[in-house]
């Protein structure tokens, strides 16, 4: 029985090494050939066995043979394969290879849901640069020049090789995605409505909560008589569409952003205790998201829309922490890690 077993390993390991239709058929000769094949000599000996030596070995040497000829006759396919005749060898003895399936990054999933919701209520999706300039960054957002409100942004500065280049010409990854206000009313006459998810980087050290690399989705309308009525009514609908629920309760506190005034920061009631405190609303039962208020005429002047003539209000939330939210996510830095147990979850 072991002979066999050998003849078996030999015979396979010889078929795989061999290259040429020739070759498999002295290997066909050298083990299964009719008088003298290594195991035809073994299974000619089976008469001359006892009835119980028989019952053990002519099972086995009927399949040794078998998975033999399969082999051969694999290879011979092979060879004379297409893929063979242009060099690459494929060896149909093989088991296949289960092609990977990927997965989209849980940042991917959220941003998608966040503006199913948005078009649902008529808002168009805007891309955005992510190199911009401080003019669309900062200057033209109503922070006026050297103004400290710069600073609370931590900005990455590109090198900038001209020389005597302009202040607002100095270029920067953006801090936030309210880079694009500016940008999309240069090119478009309100009515408007618009979100623009996108990535964000601010020069920060890394921590559970801060990574230097984020995800925001802005938002914006404008209109004539756009009011804040108009600002929590929107954002309450989408609370309630994002986390499935038939009520959301909101509350606005005063927020300071050079270019909304008023500005809010606008809290919700936590969705995870209900409000009786948790981890996720660190125990206050109320959860800090979604930074707002009603746009500064002068964004509107920035933009070259007529004085007073327009109203509206912008918003920017967090796509990374609506992401953790969901998801339970307690480090924002497993986002960017590239670790695939972490995506592979999603
Ligand atoms: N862009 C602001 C930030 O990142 C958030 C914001 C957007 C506030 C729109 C008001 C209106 O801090």
């Amino acid at each position: 029985m072991q002979d066999l077993q050998q003849l078996k390993q030999q015979a396979l390991n010889e078929i795989r090494n061999a290259n040429s239709t020739s070759t498999v058929e002295q290997i066909r000769i050298k083990f299964l050939g009719r008088k003298s094949g290594l195991v035809t000599k073994i299974i000619q000996t089976l008469p001359s066995l006892s009835v119980d030596q028989k019952k053990r070995l002519g099972p086995l040497a009927n399949q040794v043979k078998h998975n033999i000829n399969q082999a051969l006759n694999n290879k011979i396919i092979a060879l004379k394969s297409p893929d063979h005749q242009t060099g690459e060898f494929f060896d149909t003895t093989l088991p296949g290879i289960r092609p990977e399936i990927g997965h989209l990054h849980p940042i991917t999933l959220v941003s998608r849901e966040v503006e199913e919701i948005f078009k649902s209520m008529g808002f168009q999706v805007h891309e955005g640069n992510e190199l911009t300039d401080l003019h669309y960054n900062f200057l033209a957002l109503n922070f006026p020049k050297d103004h400290p409100a710069m600073d609370s942004y931590d900005t990455f500065f590109i090198e900038n090789k001209e020389k005597d280049i302009k202040l607002e010409n100095k270029r920067v990854m953006r801090a936030h995605t309210s880079n694009m206000q500016v940008k999309i009313m240069e090119s478009k006459k309100p009515p408007l409505r618009v979100i623009v998810p996108g990535r964000c980087f601010r020069n920060e050290s890394t921590d559970a909560s801060h990574e230097h690399t984020f995800y925001q989705c802005e938002g914006f309308i404008v209109d004539e008589k756009i009011s804040v009525a108009n600002l929590i009514y929107t954002l309450k609908e989408f609370l309630k569409a994002y986390f499935k629920k038939d009520e959301v309760k909101v509350r606005l506190r005063p927020g300071y952003f050079p270019f909304v005034e008023p500005g809010f920061e606008l809290d919700f009631e936590c969705m995870i205790c209900g409000g009786k405190g948790c981890p996720v609303c660190k125990q206050t039962g109320w959860v800090e998201l979604i930074p707002c208020g009603m746009i500064q005429q002068n964004v509107f002047k920035s933009a070259g829309y007529p004085k007073n003539k327009y109203t509206g209000f912008a918003f920017g939330m967090g796509l990374t922490r609506l992401a953790m939210m969901k998801y339970g996510i307690t480090d924002i830095r497993l986002f960017m890690s590239g670790d695939l147990r972490f995506n592979n979850q999603f």
